[in-house]
């Protein structure tokens, strides 16, 4: 594996590895990495020849009183796990290099319609940082596909619509959300659990599972049942920013023309926030119920 810090160099590897006619699959990611971006390299693998991965904490993604400070960084470990892999490239910038006159006088990439709800409406800027970074990454490294996450629901629908409106010749390629085995999502922010809130943390998932299976079952007052979970998770202990139940195409509210709901949560637990979501795919022939739900 080879690790670059300068565009140059890294932009003439990939140029040698185009010579010999090798598709360039790209993994885009902040570090500290665990199973889940370990899922998306294997996913990675199996499209191209070469893969590049990124680990770049992106200042402009981040709010004034966010963790960028304490972000886990873990270089040496990372790089272990992306040789184990059998990646071949890994790009490390500094941060002059992504942003020479500092992310303020960046020129900024904006999605609207996605980025201002959910996770945006509590962190203003945070996806137009996001659609920014992963833009330049992409000129960069111009791969045939990239491939994102499913537990950042937002940033993946955001990142979609980016290369739609920019007619940008990428596949984007999604992975589903890697759990732990009491179906806790895999984040670098788990680490900043305390025991007992690791504990109690699998509850968004269930309060997720449990909502999807009500719709499932027929139940389609969804401002109720959005209540209702709230309430579930307040009481267990969650500080929560949102839970909502939208389509899944658009984020916006469940319409008659839905034909996919995500049912998507975000709360802090202590010092870490932990986002999550579940998606459902909605049978037109009947109601609202019995389908394929992931
Ligand atoms: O999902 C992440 O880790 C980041 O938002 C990304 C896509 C690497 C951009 O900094």
């Amino acid at each position: 594996m080879r690790t670059y810090t300068n565009r140059t160099a890294l932009q003439n590897a990939l140029f040698e590895a185009r010579q010999k006619g090798n598709r360039v699959a790209f993994v885009p990611t902040m570090g500290n990495l665990h199973r889940g971006h370990i899922r998306l390299v294997q996913k990675a693998r199996q499209l191209a020849e070469t893969v590049v991965v990124s680990i770049f904490v992106n200042p402009m993604q981040f709010g004034p009183h966010e963790d960028l400070a304490s972000y886990p960084r873990t270089l040496a470990a990372d790089k272990e796990k992306l040789f184990a892999e059998g990646v071949q490239i890994l790009y490390t910038p500094e941060e002059e290099e992504i942003y020479p006159q500092g992310p303020t006088a960046q020129t900024r990439v904006q999605v609207p319609g996605l980025e201002d709800t959910l996770c945006g409406a509590s962190r203003p800027g945070h996806f137009t940082g996001v659609a920014t970074v992963v833009s330049k990454f992409f000129n960069i490294v111009r791969p045939d596909s990239a491939i994102f996450g499913e537990k950042d629901f937002q940033q993946l629908s955001i990142i979609r619509k980016m290369v739609a409106d920019l007619c940008m010749p990428i596949e984007i390629v999604s992975v589903a959300t890697v759990r732990d085995g009491d179906g806790l999502a895999l984040s670098s922010r788990n680490s900043f659990l305390s025991a007992s809130e690791r504990k109690l943390a699998p509850r968004l998932n269930e309060v997720l599972m449990e909502t999807r299976e009500a719709i499932a079952c027929g139940f389609d007052n969804f401002r109720e049942l959005e209540t209702h979970a709230c309430l579930e998770l307040v009481q267990a202990g969650f500080d929560l920013d949102y839970f909502q139940i939208r389509d899944a195409h658009t984020l916006r509210r469940v319409t008659a023309e839905t034909e996919e709901v995500a049912i998507l949560v975000a709360a802090r637990l202590g010092k870490p926030r932990l986002i999550d979501n579940v998606r459902l795919a909605l049978n037109p022939v009947s109601d609202w119920g019995m389908l394929s739900a992931y």
